[in-house]
């Protein structure tokens, strides 16, 4: 069912750089959650905060009842099995062929044989839409055809969570929609809790059940996709929206009239009824069970509507 990740209170510095803090934040077991923010806020050293590789300043990071920001290596090696991690540039071996880059976290890590070794990779392979380039060599694929066996090599392991840094950046448009629709069935039939980071407002629009906000070393929100979609906070509203007028600035160093000024020259249709219609949630592809959860988050974001509607 997924493992559910706990942050309490954590800060992040290097030297006398405070990258963000006093995060606190639950990541529920199962659940796709997306964090967001400007460029340079920390979201990717957050991801590595979050398995390990980065120590935080203060704070705890909870994770199968463990704290692992107090674990030892050898006990930090096997709590990290549980995630796998799709890194910004897919990371693979230039030299290695797919089938390899994609076998090695089992060679690494377990005992398998290779016969299972071979079953697991071309089913993961197939998954992700790769079989038949198991041969091919990273350098001989497109972005989008690493990207996806990246996330082919984060799967071997059978992860309970998977984190995700940008996977969509440097796809086309299609592309992002078929990675969103993989995410998505993926979530689905794995059942693992799932945080991908990511700039791409759309995607954040339709595929998380949460969102996440940092910005200027802050967590400025963090809750149900519902919830920050129709925010009335400056900076999730701005975000969300792509807006150059708002809180956030190209250096972000906007003083408060100025932002006064900007929100009063955007003329939103408040006071409409469906004025903030909620875009609707991606489902799992034909043929994909639902998650149970699903009934349960339709039924709050259908509520959410009617009062939006109500109150206009
Ligand atoms: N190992 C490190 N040592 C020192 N500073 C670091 C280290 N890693 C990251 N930083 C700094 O932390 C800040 C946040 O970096 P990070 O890569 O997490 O941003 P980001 O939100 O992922 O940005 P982007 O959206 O551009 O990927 C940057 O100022 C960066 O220079
Ligand atoms: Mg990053």
């Amino acid at each position: 069912m997924g493992v559910e990740i706990c942050v309490e209170g954590l800060t992040k510095s290097f030297g006398h750089q405070v990258i963000w803090q006093d995060v606190s934040l639950t990541l529920p077991a199962g659940e796709v959650s997306v964090m967001l923010g400007p460029s340079g806020t920390g979201k990717s050293v957050f991801l590595k905060t979050l398995v390990g590789l980065l120590k935080p300043d203060r704070g705890s990071v909870t994770v199968a009842g463990r704290d692992i920001t107090k674990l030892r290596e050898h006990d930090l090696y096997e709590v990290r099995k549980l995630f796998g991690v799709l890194f910004q540039d897919g990371a693979l071996f230039g030299s290695m062929n797919l089938y390899d880059n994609i076998a090695f976290p089992l060679r690494e890590h377990t005992r398998r044989s290779e016969s299972e070794i071979r079953r697991i990779v071309l089913e993961k392979m197939d998954m992700v839409g790769l079989l038949g380039a198991e041969a091919k060599l990273p350098g001989e694929i497109s972005g989008g055809m690493r990207k996806r066996a990246g996330l082919a090599r984060a799967l071997v392991l059978d992860p309970e969570i998977i984190l995700f840094d940008e996977p969509d950046s440097g796809l086309d448009p299609v592309r992002v929609a078929y990675l969103n629709q993989l995410i998505v069935d993926l979530n689905a039939q794995i059942d693992a809790t799932f945080l991908i980071v990511t700039h791409d407002i759309a995607s954040a629009r339709q595929v998380p059940d949460n969102i996440g906000l940092l910005f200027r070393r802050e967590l400025v929100m963090f809750g149900p996709r519902e919830q920050l979609l129709t925010s009335d906070e400056p900076v999730v509203r701005q975000f969300l929206n792509g807006r150059m007028q708002g809180p956030i600035g190209m250096a972000e160093e906007k003083d408060a009239a100025q932002v006064e000024q900007e929100l009063a020259q955007i003329r939103e249709p408040t006071g409409t009824p469906g004025s903030r219609p909620l875009t609707p949630r991606l489902l799992p592809g034909p043929g994909i069970t639902r998650p149970p959860r699903w009934e349960a988050i339709a039924a709050r974001e259908a509520e959410l509507q009617r009062k939006e509607v109500a109150d206009a």
